[in-house]
C-alpha cells in the first residue's frame, strides 16, 4: 500500500542536495538499453546524512561516489528509493543500469513508439530512466550522448545544441547534446530512430538564427507544413506580445504516434503525439488545423513560461499550465477570430471543467494534495486555471499586465517558484492588491452569481449576491473577488454605461443614474469571469438581437434555447417566440463561424449540468423535437444557407472557408432531422465530392444516425481509403462509437478486432473505447452492459498503462447525480474495479474518490 502513499502541499520540503551537472550516456539496443549518468551534488543541508535519489524499475549494473565502487552495504534500493549512505559535502555519483524500453507500455519515461525511441517525463518518469533527484526544483545543465545503430537510428536527438558527432566500427554512432540551461529532470527528451523531416528557420528579433525541425515517420513530411508554419507565427507573436526570444540554436519537435497526452515541452525537443502535428487536407478536419496551430504555440510558448521560470513542486501546476492556456488562447484569439475563439473556450470550460467541478473529483486549480500526481492535468488545473490568469489580465488591464509579466521574468529566469511569486509580481508591478484574489487557487467549486435588478425613478440598481458551494470534503468556503464586465442597454441596444465591477463581497450593490426607461443589462461580458450567472427574469431575446457584445449575444441566444428546451422536457409546447428569434439569427450578417455557433442547440452536456437527477432521454427527446420543428419551419432558408455556402472543391484552410464549411454544416445537420431522402442525397454526395475532410465527417456522422444502408456503403469506402492512416481511423473508431443506431456495444466490441486498432496505443483507445463511455445512450444502457464493458476496459487497460485507465475511469464520475436503477449497476462495477489487487494508484485514486 506505499504505492497509495497521499502527497501534501503543506509538507514541501526543500531540497537537500543541488545537483550541479547531469552527463548522461545511453546506449539503445533492442533488448535491453544501458545509461550511465553521471553527477555533480552539492549537499545543501548540512545535517543530511544519506542522498535518496527517485528510482523505479531500475536494474542497478555500476554504483559509484567519487572513485569508489559502492557494494550494497553503502546503498539501499527499496519503495521506489535508491538511498546511499553517507555522503561527503561535496561529491561525483555515477550510477550505471539498465532499462527495456521496448516492454514499456506506460508510455513514461524512455519507450517505443513503433520504431521510434523517445521520451515523457513530466512529471515523474525520469526516475524510471535513471536513478535522480526527480523534483521540478532541482534544476541542471545536462550533457546527453546518445547512443544507437546507425542505420536503424540515424536520427539521434536530445535537447539543447548539437555538440558532436561519431561513427564506431561495429555500425553503431553517437551524437552528444549540450543544454546550457539549467532545468529539472521532467524536461529531458531523447529521440532516435529513422525519421523523416522538414526544415525551416527564425530570425529572432535581435537577430539569431534558429534552425528549426520538425520530425514524423517517413512519408509524412508533407503533413508537417502546418505545423512549421504555426512555430514560426507562434515564435513571432512571443516577442510582440510578451518580449520573449527562444534562446538555443535549434528548435526540434518529433512527431509519435504512441503518446499518452497532446504533447510535451521538453526544453529544445518538444515531442508531440501525431495528431497535433500531421495535417493535410485530405486528412485533417478544419478543427485538427486550429488545435495543431494551439498546440505547437503552447509548447513553445512554455519555454519561457514552464521552462525558464518552472513550478517549484507539482503543486504549482497551474503557474506554468494555466499561464500557457491563456497564453495559447490569446494567440488563437489574434490570428483568428478573437469571437470564436473565446466562445470556443468557454464551451469547452463549460463541457469538461464545470462538470468536474461539480463532481466529487473537483480540486482547486491548485490542488493541496494528491496520489497520482498524472491525475491532476486536468480541465480545472488548464482551463480555470487560464480563466484565472484571464482574470488578472482584466483586473490589471493589458499595460500593467505586460509591465507585470516583465517583471515575472525578470525576478525568476532560471528558477523553479510558487503561484504566489507570480502574483506578487502582478500586484508589485501594477500596485493592485491582489490578496483576496488567492482564494481562486485554493478553493473548488463553481461560484454562482444572483443577480436581482431594481429600477425606480431613474435610479436602477444592480443587486448582486454571490452563493459558494462546499468544498469536497464539506467544509464552508468563502466569497470571491473578481471582475465583472457588464454594460446597460437603451431599447436601441445603445450603451449607456459601460464599466468593469470589482465583486468581492457576499453581497454587492451598484447604482446607476439618469434613465428614463429601465435599461437592460448585459453582464459577465465576454466571460469576465468562471462564474454561473442566475438573472431574474432576463430580455434574452433582445440581448440576442441588440448586444454587441458577441460573448452574450451568443449566450443569451443559448440561454433562451435553454429556457426553450427546459419548458418542453417539462412537457410544454415549443416556444414559438424562440423559433421567431432563431429565423432571426438565420437572416443575421455576421462571420460564418461566428453564426454557425449561434445557431447551435445547446449541448446534451450543458442541459444534463442543470438536472438535478441525470436524465438525458428527455433532454435528447426535447432537442430532436425542437430541431424537428426548426428544420421544417426554415426548410427553404436552411437549403438555400446550404447551398450558397457549399463548395465540395475548397480544400483552402482559412478563415473564410473555414467559416462555410462550419456554417453549412451545422445547417446540414439540422436539415437532417428531417429524415428526408433529398437530404440524404445532399448528405452521400457531400461525402462524395468534398475535397474537405471536415466535410465527409459531417456527411458520415449523418448518414450513421440516419440511412443505415447508405452509412454501411459510405464506411466501407472510407475505411478502404484510409486504412493506412491511424489519425483518420481514429475519426472512423470515433464515429462509430459515437453513434446513436442500435448495437453499438456490439460493434465497438467487433472493432477491437479491427487490424488497425491497438490497445496499446492511446489515440486509438481514446477514439474507441473513450468515445463509447461518452455516448450517453449506450453507457448508461438500462442492462448495465455498457458499464461493465468499460469497467472491464478499465481493468485490462490498466495493466497496460494506468495514465490511459485512470482516463477512462473519468466516465464514471456523474456516478452521485444518477438515478437510482443506474447508480446500483455503475457502484457494482466500481467496485469491481476496486477489488483489483494490482490496481494502479492512478485508478484507484479516481475510483475511490466517486465511490465515497
Ligand atoms: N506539459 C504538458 C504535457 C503533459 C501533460 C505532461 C500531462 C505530463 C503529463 C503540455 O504542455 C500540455 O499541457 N499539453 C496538453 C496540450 C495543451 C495544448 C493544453 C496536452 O497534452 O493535452
Ligand atoms: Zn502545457
Amino acid at each position: 500500500m506505499s504505492e497509495m502513499k497521499e502527497r501534501f502541499l503543506k509538507d514541501y520540503k526543500k531540497p537537500a542536495f543541488e545537483i550541479e551537472n547531469v552527463e548522461l550516456v545511453f546506449e539503445l539496443d533492442e533488448d535491453m538499453s544501458l545509461v550511465t549518468n553521471s553527477m555533480n551534488f552539492k549537499k545543501i543541508d548540512a545535517n543530511e546524512k544519506n542522498l535518496e535519489l527517485d528510482s523505479i524499475d531500475l536494474e542497478l549494473v555500476e554504483l559509484w561516489l567519487n572513485d569508489l565502487q559502492l557494494d550494497d552495504t553503502r546503498y539501499i534500493y527499496k519503495d521506489e528509493k535508491l538511498t546511499i549512505l553517507n555522503v561527503p559535502s561535496s561529491f561525483k555519483i555515477k550510477i550505471k543500469n539498465k532499462i527495456y524500453p521496448q516492454n514499456n507500455t506506460e508510455l513514461e519515461g524512455l519507450y517505443k513508439s513503433g520504431d521510434i525511441f523517445c521520451t515523457q517525463n513530466e512529471p515523474e518518469g525520469f526516475r524510471r530512466i535513471t536513478p535522480y533527484l526527480d523534483r521540478p526544483d532541482v534544476m541542471s545543465v545536462f550533457t546527453t550522448t546518445v547512443i544507437a545503430d546507425k542505420e536503424k537510428y540515424p536520427v539521434l536527438l536530445s535537447n539543447g545544441n548539437k555538440m558532436q558527432c561519431h561513427d564506431s566500427f561495429d555500425g553503431r554512432h553517437g551524437v552528444t547534446w549540450v543544454d546550457p540551461h539549467k532545468k529539472p529532470s521532467y524536461l529531458f527528451a531523447l529521440v532516435a530512430g529513422d525519421l523523416g523531416s522538414i526544415s525551416d528557420e527564425y530570425i529572432t528579433a535581435s537577430g539569431e538564427r534558429v534552425e528549426l525541425n520538425i520530425y514524423c515517420d517517413l512519408g509524412n513530411e508533407s503533413k508537417c507544413y502546418h505545423a512549421m508554419q504555426s512555430l514560426k507565427e507562434s515564435m513571432f507573436w512571443d516577442e510582440q506580445k510578451y518580449g520573449r526570444e527562444y534562446d538555443l540554436e535549434i528548435y526540434n519537435i518529433v512527431a509519435v504516434d504512441s503518446f499518452n497526452m497532446g504533447a510535451m515541452e521538453n526544453k529544445g525537443l518538444n515531442i508531440f503525439n501525431s495528431a497535433y502535428v500531421l495535417a493535410d487536407a485530405d486528412t485533417a478536419s478544419d478543427a485538427n488545423f486550429m488545435g495543431i496551430q494551439s498546440v505547437i504555440a503552447h509548447e513553445y510558448f512554455h519555454n519561457w513560461t514552464g521552462n525558464r521560470i518552472t513550478c517549484r513542486d507539482w503543486f504549482q501546476l497551474t503557474l506554468k499550465e494555466g499561464l500557457t492556456v491563456f497564453r495559447d488562447q490569446c494567440f488563437s484569439a489574434d490570428l483568428n477570430s478573437a469571437e470564436v475563439q473565446r466562445i470556443e473556450d468557454v464551451k469547452s470550460l463549460r463541457e469538461r471543467q464545470f462538470v468536474e467541478d461539480a463532481s466529487p473529483t473537483r480540486h482547486p486549480i491548485q490542488p493541496k494534495s494528491y496520489i497520482s500526481m498524472n491525475n491532476f492535468y486536468t480541465a480545472t488545473v488548464y482551463e480555470k486555471g487560464a480563466e484565472v490568469i484571464r482574470m488578472v489580465h482584466t483586473l490589471l488591464g493589458e499595460e500593467n499586465y505586460r509591465k507585470a509579466t516583465d517583471l515575472y521574468f525578470e525576478s525568476f529566469d532560471g528558477q523553479a517558484v510558487t503561484t504566489d511569486d507570480f502574483l506578487w509580481a502582478m500586484s508589485k508591478a501594477s500596485g493592485i492588491n491582489l490578496d483576496a484574489f488567492k482564494l481562486w487557487y485554493h478553493q473548488s467549486s463553481t461560484p454562482t452569481l444572483e443577480v436581482k435588478e431594481e429600477f425606480e425613478a431613474g435610479h436602477y440598481t444592480l443587486k448582486l449576491k454571490q452563493v459558494v458551494s462546499d468544498a469536497v470534503d464539506g467544509s464552508k468556503q468563502l466569497p470571491y473577488f473578481y471582475p465583472l464586465k457588464m454594460a446597460l442597454l437603451d431599447a436601441k441596444g445603445e450603451e449607456k454605461v459601460s464599466k468593469i465591477l470589482t465583486i468581492s463581497n457576499e453581497y454587492e450593490e451598484f447604482v446607476f443614474e439618469g434613465f428614463d426607461t429601465k435599461p437592460i443589462l448585459s453582464i459577465n461580458r465576454d466571460f469576465s469571469a468562471p462564474i454561473i450567472v442566475e438573472q431574474e427574469s432576463p430580455d434574452f431575446l433582445f440581448l440576442m438581437k441588440h448586444d454587441k457584445n458577441s460573448f452574450v449575444q451568443y449566450e443569451s441566444a443559448q440561454k433562451f434555447a435553454t429556457a426553450t428546451l427546459e419548458a418542453m422536457m417539462q412537457g410544454e409546447a415549443i416556444d414559438e417566440s424562440f423559433v421567431e428569434a432563431y429565423g432571426h439569427l438565420l437572416d443575421l450578417e455576421r462571420d460564418l463561424s461566428y453564426k454557425a455557433l449561434l445557431l447551435e442547440l445547446p449541448t446534451v452536456s450543458s442541459l444534463m449540468q442543470r438536472q438535478k437527477e441525470v436524465d438525458f432521454e428527455i433532454i435528447y427527446d426535447a432537442k430532436e423535437k425542437l430541431e424537428k420543428h426548426l428544420a421544417r419551419e426554415f426548410q427553404e432558408k436552411l437549403l438555400a444557407l446550404y447551398n450558397e455556402h457549399h463548395y465540395p472543391k475548397s480544400e483552402t484552410i482559412d478563415a473564410l472557408n473555414m467559416g462555410q464549411r462550419s456554417l453549412k454544416n451545422r445547417v446540414l445537420k439540422l436539415l437532417s432531422t428531417l429524415e428526408s431522402p433529398k437530404i440524404v442525397e445532399l448528405t452521400k454526395k457531400q461525402y462524395k465530392e468534398s475535397l474537405s475532410m471536415s466535410d465527409r465527417v459531417v456527411a458520415l456522422d449523418i448518414l450513421e444516425n440516419g440511412d443505415a444502408k447508405e452509412a454501411q456503403v459510405a464506411f466501407v469506402d472510407f475505411y478502404e481509403k484510409y486504412k493506412d492512416e491511424t489519425l483518420v481511423m481514429n475519426k472512423y473508431f470515433a464515429l462509430l462509437a459515437s453513434s446513436m443506431r442500435e448495437g453499438v456495444l456490439q460493434r465497438v466490441e467487433l472493432l477491437q478486432e479491427d487490424e488497425v486498432y491497438d490497445a496499446k496505443v492511446p489515440n486509438l483507445v481514446r477514439s474507441l473505447i473513450g468515445s463509447f463511455s461518452r455516448n450517453y445512450k449506450y453507457f448508461h444502457a438500462k442492462d448495465g452492459s455498457g458499464y461493465k464493458f468499460v469497467a472491464k476496459k478499465i481493468i485490462e487497460i490498466d495493466s497496460i498503462n494506468a495514465q490511459m485507465a485512470s482516463g477512462l475511469a473519468g466516465a464514471f464520475k456523474i456516478y452521485n447525480r444518477m438515478n437510482k436503477t443506474n447508480k446500483e449497476l455503475m457502484q457494482r462495477e466500481l467496485e469491481n474495479i476496486l477489488s483489483v489487487d494490482t490496481l494502479s494508484k492512478n485508478v484507484y485514486e479516481i475510483i475511490s474518490k466517486i465511490i465515497k
